[in-house]
């Protein structure tokens, strides 16, 4: 029978857990496939989900989708300045992945029927639903936490009872989700706007107060917007995110905290380690100011916004979303060369960049050459603001009509 199946996208956390014997007694499916795909968090939980799902019996699969995440997904986001808030969209992108390499499984598979563990409150949900629903749109979704309007309290009775392993989850006060582009924490009093995070939340950042006295001096290089080597070396896009988060993070960079706007419109404060994501961010808008024009990059920003939005929203394979890519790409062209960074207790100072594309030259802008003449500027200026001054010159003589 077709429907004995359900495929489970899961990361071996409380909430998939108790999927997992859910899914068998009361939503009366046969067997259960769980799917973890590895988009960069700890090795140490890809492991336990899957010995996890050996103790409940599913057939499991783990998708290595790392370097995929990387390319496609972290550098697009570079390409568009990608952020919400202020925050670099680490959770959000990876969504559409997920679900992505979800419905790979289940269509090798012959499966239509899937299950989350995403709450109702939050984005996932959306991004997730959204993903599988465009890559297979006659399948059917299982929400059960959403459905059941499940406390932790319930997961945790329910999952004791149906010998589910917790004692990690028990431990763990803090919901994380981890992968290359961030680490996010939530949960427990954290949400509180004027809570201060404790030190032991962040593990990828160290405090500035424990960050090295020495600076550390950086090249990254672009290559049509996409980073492809630091300090001359040429990495894969996932390996250079990796030591990226390792030397940034070792100099105190990346910590964010802010109040997001989710979007069921819940405000909630949000704390992330996203330190790869803040410095290539950071070095990529150095090098597109340098090549860019004043009208692109005005432009840009706008577009940069919208798709971040959608990309927040998980909307993927939204046509607007490519549309604004058509633009963006386009730009990126042009986006090749060397910035050169230095990271200190928590900061990032840009210390040089170049590009055979600089719209830069140095004969024009430097204060001692003469190829500019300064004399041809006197019209200009004269002329410049000709409505604001005749506006003024009325408003003086009208002034009663105002
Ligand atoms: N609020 C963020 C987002 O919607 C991150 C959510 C991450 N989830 C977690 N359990 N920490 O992208």
């Amino acid at each position: 029978m077709e429907n004995s199946k359900v495929l489970l996208v899961y990361s071996g956390g409380l909430d998939t857990s108790v999927c997992i014997p859910l899914m068998r007694q009361e939503y009366g499916y046969k067997n259960v496939v769980t799917v973890t795909v590895d988009v960069g968090q700890d090795p140490a939980d890809i492991q336990q989900a899957a010995e996890k799902a050996k103790i409940l019996g599913t057939e499991h699969y783990t998708v290595d989708a790392k370097e995929e995440f990387a390319k496609d997904f972290c550098f697009a986001a570079v390409r568009a300045n990608g952020d919400y808030q202020g925050y670099p969209m680490s959770t959000s992108i990876a969504r559409p992945l997920i679900a992505a390499k979800a419905v790979e499984v289940a269509k090798k598979l012959g499966v239509k029927a899937f299950a989350h563990g995403c709450t109702g409150k939050g984005n996932d949900q959306f991004r997730i639903e959204f993903g599988i629903r465009t890559l297979l749109p006659d399948s059917l979704i299982h929400a059960p936490v959403r459905e059941r309007n499940m406390t932790r309290t319930w997961e945790i009775e329910y999952a004791k009872k149906n010998n589910v392993p917790i004692q990690q989850s028990l431990e763990k006060i803090w919901s994380i989700d981890e992968n290359l582009w961030g680490r996010s924490i939530e949960g427990g009093r954290l949400e509180e706007p004027d809570f201060t995070p404790p030190e032991e939340i962040f593990q990828w950042t160290r405090s500035v107060e424990k960050t090295p006295d020495k600076s550390t001096e950086l090249k990254i290089q672009f290559k049509k917007g996409n980073p492809v080597s630091l300090n001359g070396e040429y990495l894969t896009p996932a390996q250079l995110v990796l030591k990226l988060n390792a030397l940034a993070g070792e100099n105190g960079i990346g910590r964010l905290d802010i109040m997001e706007d989710r979007m069921m419109g819940l405000k909630v404060r949000e704390n992330y380690e996203c330190p790869a994501a803040t410095v290539l961010l950071k070095a990529h808008k150095a090098l597109e100011n340098l090549v860019l024009t004043r009208d692109e990059i005005r432009f840009k920003k706008t577009v940069d916004q919208e798709w971040s939005k959608l990309a927040y929203e998980g909307l993927w394979w939204d046509p607007f979303k490519s549309n604004l890519e058509f633009f963006i790409n386009g730009t990126q062209e042009r986006v090749t060369g060397e910035v050169r960074l230095k990271l200190y207790k928590g900061q990032i100072s840009i210390l040089g960049r170049q590009s055979h594309w600089a719209l830069y030259s140095e004969d024009l802008a430097s204060f001692d050459s003469t190829t500019f003449d300064q004399r041809e500027s006197t019209g200009a200026v004269k002329n410049f603001g000709m409505q604001s001054r005749m506006y003024f010159q009325l408003k003086e003589k009208y002034q009663k009509e105002l």
